[in-house]
């Protein structure tokens, strides 16, 4: 069985929360494009701060069973609306987020929209593709959660395009 996946607005209290998903090690190596320094709290803090007051950004809390799985959410990556997302450890390989990636676009209109993924973190390059994302660039850049330089697949949801079957 599984859960429902729900998304509400981020509160302050979720924040240590998304704070201890971001320091696991095997995250970090996942996400590649994270922090450079993971258990920097006041980096991590005053990053929330600022994404919170932009106007741009829809940042939502994924709640699964009343817990805080992770978070989604929209901002602009070299000057194209996108998308990212990060869930909790406990609640990989359970379709989170491929469910809450499809909640999120049914809330934010934009289109087209971006999401760039390390082309070895497979997980997410297959969420991308279950809501419909497909590979239109690749490109290289120094990641910080693994201290050199990683390739990322540029991932684009096209406006009209159909979600696969999850
Ligand atoms: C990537 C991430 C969001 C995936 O979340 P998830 O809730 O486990 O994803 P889902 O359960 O919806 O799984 C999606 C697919 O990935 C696969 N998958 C899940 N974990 C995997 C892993 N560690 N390695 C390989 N595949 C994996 C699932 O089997 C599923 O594949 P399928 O649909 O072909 O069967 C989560 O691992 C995460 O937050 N990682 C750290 C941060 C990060 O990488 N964020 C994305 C940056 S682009």
């Amino acid at each position: 069985m599984t859960c429902p996946v729900r998304l509400r607005p981020v509160i302050p209290g979720d924040l240590p929360i998304f704070f201890e998903q971001q320091r696991d090690p095997a995250a970090n190596r996942m996400a590649a494009f994270g922090a450079a320094d993971p258990e920097d709290r006041g980096a991590f803090m005053s990053r929330w701060e600022g994404l919170l007051k932009n106007p741009a950004v829809t940042a939502r809390t994924i709640e699964v069973a009343g817990d805080v799985a992770g978070h989604i959410l929209n901002h602009t990556t070299a000057g194209a609306p996108s998308v990212s997302y990060w869930v909790g450890k406990p609640w990989w390989g359970q379709g989170v987020a491929t469910r809450a990636l499809l909640a999120f676009l049914e809330m934010i209109a934009v289109r087209p929209v971006e999401a760039r993924v390390a082309k070895d973190n497979i997980a997410s390059l297959r969420v991308l593709q279950h809501a419909g994302f497909a590979i239109r660039g690749q490109t290289a850049a120094f990641a910080p959660g693994r201290g050199v330089e990683v390739e990322e697949y540029v991932m684009v949801l096209e406006p009209d395009t159909l979600a696969e079957a999850s």
